[in-house]
């Protein structure tokens, strides 16, 4: 049985990922290693939590002992790297634990991999779960153009930057070493367990509370939406089929301007679209994100199973179905943890 160290499985898409894994019951043994920051939530592994494939782990992937002690102990074949901070919005606020995590935790990770494997890299892998953010950009008006493999990194905010520049070391690992990287570059994800600082969970909470909805300038930014199940889908078969040192991208060919998004949240939950409100716009904001997923659909045969119209109605249903989840997700350790962490 193989056994996988899953970083930051305990966030909105590792915990999706490895429910998904256990739902296919693959024959591998899990260890998700998650310091359980304001993100991380066990709540959301509670199913699986005692099977015995699967085991927790809290720590920080930039704890370079814990890390080796982890390889010492389960003799990992493959790494996953999920672990990140992931919201631009704070890493404006705060870029410099976005540094830490993304880019030093990456590098940690990767180095004592790369000990611990000896240079006997049959079988292994690294995949380093990474965004269309690190292209930075789309022109809005030419929908002929989208993010191929090939496009230049061009990050524009921090977050994205530390992305691009974990994305940067972890290439160099395989071109220097020839060590055994993948890199997967999906769009926008949404579905259940995602924190309600994100757009859709951040407007399904406030629409049912009656609170105002803040738009980001004029609003007309597009994102190309992916259901996070599809983003587990496409993320296991880069692990089984992808070739060793390539970057695929992963999108859902689903653009949609975040005001559509919005309204049809609010008609869906049959409330008044006078609770749009206009703000000032986030800082260096992208206008315009869109994947060209052509190599991963003829190379490795992937295409997303879900359609927009469908999954956002059974997510807005999930959000309202777990209003204690979002209850808890934002109280207590997440206001104690930005008080430490973002002041
Ligand atoms: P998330 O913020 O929901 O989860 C991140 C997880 O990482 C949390 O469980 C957190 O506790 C953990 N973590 C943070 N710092 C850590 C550290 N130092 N050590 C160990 N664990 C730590 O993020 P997400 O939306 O699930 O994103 C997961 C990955 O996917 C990230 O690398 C992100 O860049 C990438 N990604 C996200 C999207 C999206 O739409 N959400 C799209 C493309 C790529
Ligand atoms: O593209 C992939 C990326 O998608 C991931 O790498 C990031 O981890 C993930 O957070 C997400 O980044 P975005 O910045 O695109 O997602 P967010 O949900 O923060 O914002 C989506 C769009 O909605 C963006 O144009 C900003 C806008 N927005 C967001 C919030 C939170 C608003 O207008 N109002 C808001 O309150």
């Amino acid at each position: 049985m193989k056994t996988i160290l899953v970083t930051g499985g305990s966030g909105f898409i590792g915990s999706n990922f490895i429910q998904y894994l256990f739902k296919k019951n693959e024959e591998i043994f899990i260890v998700n290693l998650d310091y359980l920051t304001y993100a991380g939530n066990p709540e959301n592994l509670k199913p699986i939590e005692s099977n015995k494939k699967y085991k927790f782990i809290q720590g920080d992937i930039c704890n370079q002992e814990l890390v080796e002690f982890l390889f010492n102990e389960y003799n990992f074949d493959s790494v996953i790297n999920f672990a990140a901070e992931s919201h631009v919005d704070r890493s404006i606020h705060n870029p410099n634990i976005f540094i830490k995590t993304n880019v030093m935790g990456t590098a940690t990770l990767l180095n004592v991999a790369k000990r611990f494997w000896k240079n006997n890299y049959k079988n292994k892998k690294f995949l380093q779960i990474s965004t269309d953010e690190v292209y930075g950009t789309l022109p809005e008006n030419d929908k002929n153009v989208k993010f191929t493999e090939q496009t230049k990194l061009q990050p524009h905010s921090p977050y994205s930057a530390s992305k691009t520049s974990a994305d940067c070391i972890v290439q160099s690992y395989f071109d220097t070493f020839k060590f055994p990287i993948l890199i997967t570059r999906c769009s926008n994800n949404y579905g259940p367990y995602q924190f309600p600082e994100k757009l859709i969970p951040l407007i399904i909470h406030n629409a049912l509370n009656n609170k105002p909805l803040p738009i980001y300038g004029d609003g007309k930014q597009v994102r190309d939406w992916l259901y996070v199940e599809d983003h587990c889908d496409a993320i296991w078969t880069v692990m089984n089929k992808g070739n060793i040192g390539e970057v695929y991208n992963i999108g859902g060919n689903n653009e949609i301007q975040n005001i559509e998004i919005v309204k049809q949240i609010l008609d869906y939950l049959e409330k008044s679209h006078s609770l749009i409100t206009y703000v000032k716009d986030r800082l260096g904001h992208d206008r315009r994100y869109a994947i060209d997923a052509s190599k991963i659909k003829k190379e490795l045969d992937w295409s997303p199973k879900y359609k927009f119209e469908d999954m956002i109605g059974e997510t807005i249903n999930w959000y309202l179905d777990n209003s204690n989840w979002v209850k808890n997700v934002i109280s207590g350790d997440y206001l104690k943890w930005i008080d430490t962490n973002y002041k």
